[in-house]
């Protein structure tokens, strides 16, 4: 039976049609679209159909099959397919914890030992509110909620640290929002009062109802489209926490698998990966060893 879509102007999406989507969504993005999904996707292709004045599904998929080679269309497919919510200080747990265990136990190995890169990574960005929250995060933790200019990045602040925050998501618009940094001011609802002034520029004339995350936080973090699907991953590790939240549920247990397992190998000795609230793993727990709230820190001995 043919699935309604919500454009009366598109062709409704045949299951058949569908499959051969979600064969094509699974195979260059590991995500896999569940029985039911259709209304969705269909709702959802459909600009892309009219952008291409097509009417008809199976057109598409012919166009995007034909222009594979350059990746163009895909992509665009690819966007559409993403579940991009996320807030600044979603799950607040994880940030505290950032900034009341992991930022001090730093602290004094740098002491010990001398400065070295405090190095994070956002696996699952999405529009950047994630990367952002752990960039202040540590400038909060670090300078102790003092000034803030004092830290460049990569260059060291003046408490000797050296930050780098990469940012990574397969949609190409979740990034490009990432990186221009502008939000709606309703986003800050889940930011603390004093950190709101500190750390974003509220717009004026027609930037009004929007606010601007501050330089010296965004050149904390570097954003770049990484498919976790494809075999390199052009990271820098070993990170001493990975954040990869609310991502793995779109996955199948194997690919999971593989992506945990490979995140597990570019963390630092006993560094930590942090999941999304619902996101429990424990078929790898000989390799991650649960602590509370999905945080999860890699066993084996200390640096
Ligand atoms: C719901 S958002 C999570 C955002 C953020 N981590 C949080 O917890 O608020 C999930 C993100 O995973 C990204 N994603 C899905 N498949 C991916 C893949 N194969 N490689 C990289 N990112 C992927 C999506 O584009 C989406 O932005």
């Amino acid at each position: 039976l043919p699935v309604a879509t919500l454009d009366n102007s598109v062709t409704p999406m045949a299951l058949r049609e569908f499959a051969q989507f979600r064969a094509l969504v699974h195979m260059h993005t590991g995500i896999w679209l569940r029985d039911g999904k259709q209304i969705m996707l269909a709702s959802r292709l459909s600009r892309r159909l009219r952008h291409h004045g097509l009417t008809d599904f199976a057109e598409y998929l012919t166009l995007v099959q034909q222009v594979q080679d350059n990746g163009e269309e895909l992509r665009e497919l690819i966007n559409c397919v993403t579940t991009n919510k996320t807030s600044f200080f979603r799950e607040n747990h994880h940030f505290q914890f950032l900034a009341n265990t992991i930022v001090p136990a730093i602290k004094s190995a740098n002491l010990r030992s001398g400065p070295r890169t405090i190095r994070i990574w956002s696996a699952a960005s999405s529009t950047g509110e994630e990367a952002y929250s752990i960039a202040i995060t540590l400038l909060e933790a670090i300078e102790g909620g003092g000034a803030t200019h004092r830290i460049a990045h990569p260059s060291f602040s003046s408490a000797g640290w050296r930050i780098a925050i990469e940012a990574s998501d397969i949609d190409t618009k979740v990034l490009a929002t990432a990186q221009r940094a502008v939000y709606s001011a309703d986003a800050l609802t889940t930011v603390a009062p004093p950190l709101r002034k500190k750390y974003f520029l509220r717009g004026k004339d027609d930037m009004i109802g929007q606010v601007m995350v501050k330089p010296e936080v965004r050149r904390l973090a570097h954003f770049q489209r990484i498919n976790l699907m494809d075999n390199y991953w052009p990271v820098e590790g070993p990170f001493d926490v990975i954040f990869f939240r609310n991502a793995l549920i779109y996955f199948n247990q194997d690919t999971q698998e593989v992506f945990l397992r490979k995140m597990a190998s570019l963390l630092r000795p006993r560094g930590y990966l942090f999941l999304g609230s619902a996101e429990h793993i424990p078929w790898l727990h000989d390799i991650l060893e649960p602590l509370n709230q999905t945080m999860y820190r890699l066993r084996g001995p200390e640096e």
